[in-house]
C-alpha cells in the first residue's frame, strides 16, 4: 500500500512574515490528519522559518529546486548539501523552470543524482504542453522526460513523481481523473520497464494542475493517483487542509 502524499507548491508566493502566518494558521488541524504525507515546499529564504515551525509535528519540508553543485563560486544558487540540512524533499523540474529559466532534460539528470546522492526526496515534475497534448504526443512527451530524468540513475530512492500537464497549472482548467489515472498507469509502466515491477509499484506519482478542494476527490479516487502536488490552493489554509482531509478519508476508505 502506497501512502498517499499532499504537497503544497507555494511557488514564489509569501514574505516570510506571510510563510509564518500561513504555516501558524494550518499547523495544527494539518498536524491531527492521519494516513496521508503532508508536505510543504514553501520559498528558499522561509524554509529554516517554517521548520522550526513544524518541528515536533507531522508536516514535512521541501524546497522548490536545488542546483546540483554541492558548493563553490555559483552566485545565488543553493546547493543539496544546504537543503539536506533543512528538509527532507525537494521538486524537480517542474514546468515553470524548464519553461522560464532553460531547465533542459540534462539538467533536470544532474538535479536529480545530486538530490538522491544527498539523500533529499526529488518530486520530479513531467507532464505535456497544451500543442503536445491536442497533436496526441502527452504518452510520447512524458516517456521522453522521464527517460531523459533518470538516464544512469541506478537507484531512485524515495524518488517521487508528479505529472503536471503544463495546460492544467494556474489555468483552472484541471484534467479528469481517467485521464490522469491513464497517464499514471503509463507512467508506472516506464518505471516498471526502466527498473522492475516493485520499484514501480512502491513509486507514489501524484497529479498536479489546478487541483482544489473541489476536484480532489475526482482523483485521489482513482487507484494509480497516489496524492497531488497542489499550487495555488496550497496558500489558502482552509483549502489546503480540506484537500489533505479528503485525500485522507478516500484513500483510507479505498484501502479498506
Ligand atoms: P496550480 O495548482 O496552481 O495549478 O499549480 C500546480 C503546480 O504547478 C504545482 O506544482
Amino acid at each position: 500500500m502506497r501512502v498517499p502524499i499532499i504537497a503544497g507548491n507555494w511557488k514564489m508566493n509569501t514574505t516570510v512574515s506571510e510563510a509564518i502566518e500561513l504555516v501558524s494558521e494550518m499547523r495544527r488541524k494539518l498536524d491531527e490528519i492521519d494516513d496521508v504525507e503532508k508536505v510543504i515546499c514553501p520559498p528558499f529564504i522561509s524554509l529554516a522559518v517554517v521548520k522550526e515551525l513544524i518541528r515536533g509535528s507531522s508536516i514535512r519540508l521541501g524546497a522548490q529546486n536545488l542546483y546540483f553543485e554541492e558548493k563553490g563560486a555559483y552566485t545565488g544558487e543553493i546547493s543539496p548539501l544546504m537543503l539536506a540540512d533543512l528538509c527532507e524533499f525537494v521538486i524537480i523540474g517542474h514546468s515553470e523552470r524548464r519553461q522560464y529559466f532553460n531547465e533542459t532534460g540534462e539538467i533536470v539528470n544532474k538535479k536529480l543524482r545530486a538530490a538522491l546522492k544527498i539523500g533529499l526526496k526529488p518530486i520530479l515534475c513531467i507532464g505535456e504542453k497544451l500543442e503536445e497534448n491536442e497533436a496526441g504526443r502527452t504518452e510520447e512527451v512524458v516517456t521522453e522526460q522521464l527517460e531523459s530524468a533518470l538516464a544512469g540513475i541506478g537507484s531512485l530512492g524515495g524518488l517521487i513523481i508528479a505529472y503536471e500537464p503544463v495546460w492544467a497549472i494556474g489555468t483552472g482548467k484541471a484534467a479528469t481523473g481517467r485521464q490522469v489515472n491513464e497517464t499514471i498507469g503509463l507512467i508506472r509502466h516506464n518505471v516498471a520497464q526502466l527498473y522492475d515491477k516493485e520499484v514501480a509499484q512502491q513509486m507514489r506519482i501524484l497529479y498536479g494542475g489546478s487541483v482544489t478542494a473541489d476536484n480532489i476527490a475526482e482523483f485521489v479516487q482513482q487507484s494509480e493517483i497516489d496524492g497531488a502536488l497542489v499550487g495555488g490552493a496550497s496558500l489558502k489554509a482552509s483549502e489546503f487542509l480540506s484537500i489533505v482531509r479528503q485525500t485522507s478519508e478516500i484513500k483510507g476508505h479505498l484501502s479498506g
